[in-house]
């Protein structure tokens, strides 16, 4: 979840440390730190809040030097204070650490440190890391020139859990020193200089040339070199990959905030996860990195998604698009749920995974479960090269361009295009027609522009945000495919602006949740299916017989009676395909516009991280 960056070159290190911390600052940020080294003593600012706070503090500290490393925190161990705030720095002065991940066994590291005389100044599992790196570095030989190297590769044997680490050494002003086991670390490879990072959007600015590290490995960056071994010393080629981000597209350029950039960028998002995805004959979908034949495919009985948050509600639409259009069995389970289930599965079955990120611990644990097992695996994710992308048998990338608003916005809907893609090339394989496929695609075609239509409700959403904004409480109702559309209409309101929400399906609402419902707690009906339109319609009557102000979302050529509900979006007509993907954007501008109506940080939401990459 935390955020690193290590720079080691010719230039001042703090400001392209910084630049690279700004970027990261949506993988966490109660608080955050950078240390450098100056004549063989380390630099530090480090404090509670957010990067512009450090940016400051780093000036007036004047913390400079050609070698640093930083970090933005989501805490795990220990509150949110300074003296748990990272970069930490070893007992004796020696060693100096970020990281991010859950060591396990830290307190009997701590315990054995305490018994030969180390005094804590932190609550933090990192600490101890620190502090255990400097105990081995004081017992190596003084005259190996591997010195430093070797005593983080001996405290990474006693190390149970994760971490992606930067270290820096009072006595090395040539080296630093990276490694990663469940927690994602990348070099960079600039002009003259090399960068160590959790995330390719921290050194973006600075070079496309990065290299991966796998789990279980360490890097040495020393004089221009990049030094890749393992644990037990066997040394890899480091395998150099271009990433083909362009800066501007993680820039805010004019909007108030990523999450409204991100929502508005929907028909791009969109085009670019379908580009070069549609079959010559114009009736089916291809994708080109499934490593599983057509014939293959035809085996499979059964899929079972695996994911968390947004991406767990992507899924669910999937199981409906998938059972409809290709009549495969679907299950849909959470990843954290799955990867300690040991839940029965016939042999045929597909897992997929979903994640933006492609970094979700939880997601990535599901994933090597299911390889273990034997299953085939595909990953669906928007993070060209990370983990889960590389862990998967085979996959299907998002392109939607980088998401840093933490709120998930056109990775939901690309996430989506991408499943009812999937859907149509699966049908397409079974019982889905040639005629059915050409309507399928023409669909799938005209969704960019239908969701630029879509997006011109934005001013008629902010005036029901702002009849809304002081709402306590508030019901999402959907049935069939509006139902995850629903949940995640929830997610959204509860993770923005801090309002209890929650999403149902709305025939269940009878079965308890209608308790709730009085005139204090608006209900956001997903009306938008013509064949159900009578079945929502009486739904909606028993919310109104209760007294709760009605929010309706509809179809163009099926709106509600004035007299039924109190405010109504209407979005277009379209194809049962892509209706999910035209009924998420009421509930992305609701929520960002109630958000933002309350003051809240839209982008950097209380407690939340981007990528939650510790269990
Ligand atoms: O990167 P992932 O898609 O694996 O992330 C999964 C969830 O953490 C994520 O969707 C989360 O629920 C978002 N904050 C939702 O807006």
């Amino acid at each position: 979840m935390c955020g690193i960056v290590g720079y080691i070159g010719n230039r001042e290190a703090t400001p392209i440390l910084l630049e690279g911390l700004k970027r990261l600052e949506y993988r966490g940020y109660d608080s955050s730190g950078i240390s450098t080294l100056v004549d063989r003593s380390f630099k530090m600012s480090k404090q509670t809040g957010r990067v512009a706070d450090l940016v400051r503090l780093a000036s007036k500290d004047r913390v400079s030097g050609t070698l640093g490393i930083c970090h933005t925190r989501w805490a795990t161990h220990g509150g949110v204070t300074k003296e748990n705030s990272h970069p930490h720095i070893s007992f004796d002065g020696k060693i100096s650490l970020v990281h991010n991940g859950v060591i396990e066994n830290y307190l009997s590291i701590k315990k054995f440190l305490e018994s030969t005389g180390v005094e804590f100044q932190s609550e933090t599992d990192t600490e101890v890391f620190c502090n255990l790196i400097a105990y081995h570095y004081a017992k190596e030989d003084e005259s190996s020139p591997t010195r430093f190297l070797d005593s983080v590769r001996r405290t990474l044997k006693h190390i149970e859990g994760t971490y992606g680490i930067a270290v820096i050494c009072a006595d090395c002003p040539n080296e630093l020193v990276g490694a990663r086991k469940g927690s994602p670390l990348i070099v960079g490879i600039g002009e003259d200089e090399l960068l160590l990072a959790s995330d390719v959007s921290a050194i973006i600015s600075r070079t496309t040339n990065v290299v991966y590290l796998n789990d279980g490995e360490l890097v040495s960056l020393k004089d221009g070199k990049v030094n890749l071994t393992t644990w037990d010393d066997q040394e890899r080629t480091p395998d150099i990959q271009q990433i083909n981000w362009d800066i501007e597209e993680s820039e805010l350029g004019d909007y108030p905030h990523y999450m409204l950039k991100e929502i508005f960028e929907q028909p791009e998002a969109v085009t670019n996860s379908m580009r070069g995805r549609f079959s010559d004959d114009r009736s089916s979908a291809k994708f080109g990195g499934l490593n599983i034949s057509p014939q293959e495919l035809r085996q499979i009985d059964r899929i079972l998604f695996c994911a968390c948050g947004t991406a767990w509600h992507a899924c669910l639409v999937g199981e409906y698009l998938i059972e409809r259009y290709a009549r495969i069995p679907v299950e849909v389970e959470y990843a954290s749920e799955f990867r300690y289930r040991n839940a029965p599965l016939d042999k045929n079955t597909l897992v997929i995974v979903l994640s933006q990120s492609g970094e979700t611990i939880d997601t990535l644990a599901a994933l090597s479960e299911a390889k273990r097992k034997g299953f085939r695996t595909l990953a669906i994710n928007n993070s060209v090269g990370s983990t889960i992308a590389r862990e998967a048998d085979g996959g299907i990338y998002q392109h939607a361009g980088p998401e840093v608003g933490v709120a998930s916005t056109k990775a939901f809907t690309s996430q989506l295009t991408i499943l009812s893609m999937l859907a149509l090339y699966l049908g397409r394989l079974r019982d889905l027609s040639y005629q059915e496929g050409i309507e399928y695609v023409d669909a799938l075609e005209k969704l960019p522009n239908l969701i630029g239509e879509t997006l011109k409700i934005n001013d008629a959403v902010l005036k029901v945000a702002e009849k809304y904004k002081d709402m306590q409480d508030c019901l999402f109702l959907g049935r069939q495919d509006m139902f995850p559309i629903a949940l995640e209409g929830a997610l959204k309101l509860k993770e923005i602006s801090y309002i209890h929400a929650e999403g149902y399906p709305a025939a269940e609402m009878k079965h308890g949740p209608i308790a709730l419902i009085c005139k204090e707690c608006p209900v956001i009906v997903l009306a938008t299916q013509p064949d159900i339109h009578g079945k929502l319609v009486s739904n909606i009557q028993e919310v109104k017989a209760r007294g709760a102000p009605i929010i309706a979302v509809a179809c163009e050529s099926t709106p509600l009676p004035d007299d039924l509900v109190d405010d109504q979006i209407i979005i277009p007509d379209c194809h049962r395909s892509i209706l999910p993907v035209l009924a998420s954007i009421p509930m992305q501008l609701l929520s960002y516009h109630i958000a933002n109506l309350r003051g809240c940080d839209v982008d950097k939401p209380r407690n939340l991280a981007k990528s939650v990459t510790v269990e």
